[in-house]
């Protein structure tokens, strides 16, 4: 009745393309289940092309990706406060570190990522530890630095860079080796070459999806996910019939109204009214309050029948139908969207 399809063979395809652009590593970020797409499949398949290495937010998602059979190169940057951290060396997760605390807790020889606040304001240690952070770990090596960018504006973007070149400059002054330096995510790996430094850190690409909510994605990658499902009824009503909770909708003249099976359970936006779905390669709007298990749409006078598949979104479709314009219809994003869909609906794999 309903269907999620994630192609891997994209997903490799997408990796091998961002392979492509850099010339240092890769990593394919698979948290949040792979942005919905399925960790351990996604993992899986990226591990049969050679991934460079993975990443997850939590060590929860780490130790699933092991306790699966994943051997390639893992790291995690949320850490558990309550987390007993020596499970990260026994398992060869390296590990990104944001507090003292953490930095005091570790198991003699984990693989560490400093990370580092460069303007995010989120995670990492402030620029105000930095004198400390890098007197502590003098003369010692780390896996890694790495900080995460906030996308906000291609200045924004350089000042966090410079900013990113201060703290290498400390660690250095200090005697810190590093192995590893990271900035980049799929935005600003796309856009700035110069931010690449050793890796990049590459999540919504590797879906196939764009990065940039303002602008087209030049780069040809292939959306990875399609989701649809089968009409559950279809039936005409006469002009005045009103269309699911608090009649937002009623129609202006008789009508074929077909039921879609895939509600906010399955992660369909709930304010998604007036989206089009696609039928037999035709776009129809997705009419009244989407509900937890099912919505509404209105094909006119068009030969809908019970059983029909209806796509909600995917590639092929002339480029209309992607989760971007799904998340524009519900005031979010691609990166929301994907991540929330699932529910009660499977996934099935195909390559
Ligand atoms: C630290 C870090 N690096 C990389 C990524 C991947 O970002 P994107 O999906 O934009 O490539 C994320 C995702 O939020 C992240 O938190």
């Amino acid at each position: 009745m309903r269907e999620i399809r994630v192609d891997l063979g994209a997903i490799r395809a997408n990796y091998q393309k961002l392979k492509s652009i850099t010339s240092g590593k890769v990593m394919a970020v698979v948290k949040a289940n792979a942005y919905g797409h399925g960790m351990l499949e996604v993992a899986k398949a990226l591990e049969q092309v050679g991934v460079d290495a993975l990443g997850v937010a939590d060590l929860g998602e780490a130790l699933e990706l092991r306790k699966a059979g994943i051997s390639s190169r893992l790291m995690c940057w949320i850490l558990d406060p309550e987390a007993d951290l020596s499970v990260a060396k026994e398992h060869d997760i390296e590990l990104g570190v944001s507090t003292f605390d953490q930095l005091e807790s570790l198991e003699p020889g984990t693989k560490i990522h400093i990370k580092v606040d460069t303007g995010l304001g989120r995670n990492g240690f402030s620029t105000l530890d930095w004198d400390r952070l890098f007197s502590a770990l003098a003369g010692t090596e780390v896996q890694g630095i790495f900080s995460h960018l906030s996308n906000t504006s291609v200045s924004d973007d350089l000042k966090q860079k410079s900013s990113f070149e201060k703290a290498l400059a400390k660690a250095a002054e200090h005697g810190v080796r590093i192995v590893e330096r990271h900035l980049a995510a799929s935005a600003a790996a796309i856009s700035y070459p110069d931010f690449h430094y050793d890796m990049i850190r590459t999540g919504i690409a590797i879906y196939g999806l764009n990065p940039f909510e303002d602008r087209e994605l030049e780069m040809r990658l292939v959306p990875a996910m399609r989701v649809s499902a089968k009409l559950a009824n279809v039936k005409r009503v006469p002009a005045g019939q009103g269309v699911s909770y608090g009649y937002r909708y009623v129609t202006e003249r008789e009508t074929t109204l077909g039921v879609v099976p895939f509600g906010y359970g399955e992660g369909m936006p709930r304010i998604s009214e007036g989206y089009e779905v696609a039928l037999g390669g035709r776009l129809y709007p997705v009419v009244g309050r989407v509900a937890m298990d099912q919505f509404v749409v209105d094909f006119g006078d068009a030969p809908a029948v019970i059983g029909d598949e209806v796509v909600i979104f995917g590639p092929g479709l002339d480029g209309e139908l992607g989760a971007q314009e799904l998340g524009l219809s519900a005031k979010s994003i691609n990166y929301e969207v994907v991540t929330r869909i699932g529910g009660r609906a499977p996934r099935h794999y195909l390559g």
